[in-house]
């Protein structure tokens, strides 16, 4: 028996769907509040930030600018960390210590991410985008909101 030809037919879309990326900016919202209105602002100024940053990436910028966002980041995170401890300590928070090791336990990780570009070795820069979101979104749910009930508490 003879076998035709085998016809595959091929049904291409008018459009190839392209898997869009999911946005990692961030935007403040209530949800985040910790009850204390200078520290709200320093959150907000914190996810701003990371925007920066995160613009930087999507549009390609060089590993040097991405490391000078990055610095600012760093920077303005260690000023956020302060304040946050000095009220902590004023308010005479007991999870101090456990809360400021999270702090410096951050600041390590971006000085490593900061050495990579400095060096030339960039990390992934939007696995670098997705830890700090993760971490920020985390740390101000699980962490922060518990003295800001401690605080509501006394
Ligand atoms: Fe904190």
């Amino acid at each position: 028996m003879v076998k035709g030809p085998l016809i595959l037919y091929l049904q291409l879309p008018d459009k190839i769907p392209t898997k869009k990326p999911k946005s990692m900016t961030i935007e403040w919202n209530e949800k985040f509040s910790v009850s204390n209105t200078a520290i709200d602002a320093e959150h907000k100024s914190l996810f701003d930030a990371l925007n920066s940053f995160y613009q930087g990436v999507q549009s390609g910028a060089s590993n040097e600018s991405l490391a000078a966002l990055l610095t600012k980041l760093a920077d303005y995170a260690a000023t956020h960390f302060r304040s946050e401890e000095i009220f902590m300590k004023k308010i005479g928070f007991p999870e101090l210590d456990r809360h400021k090791q999270e702090h410096q336990a951050f600041a390590e990780k971006i000085g490593g991410f900061l050495e990579s570009y400095n060096s030339g070795k960039a990390p992934a820069s939007f696995e670098v985008t997705h830890f700090i979101m993760d971490w920020i979104v985390n740390h101000i749910k699980r962490e922060d909101m518990k003295y800001a009930k401690f605080s509501q508490g006394r």
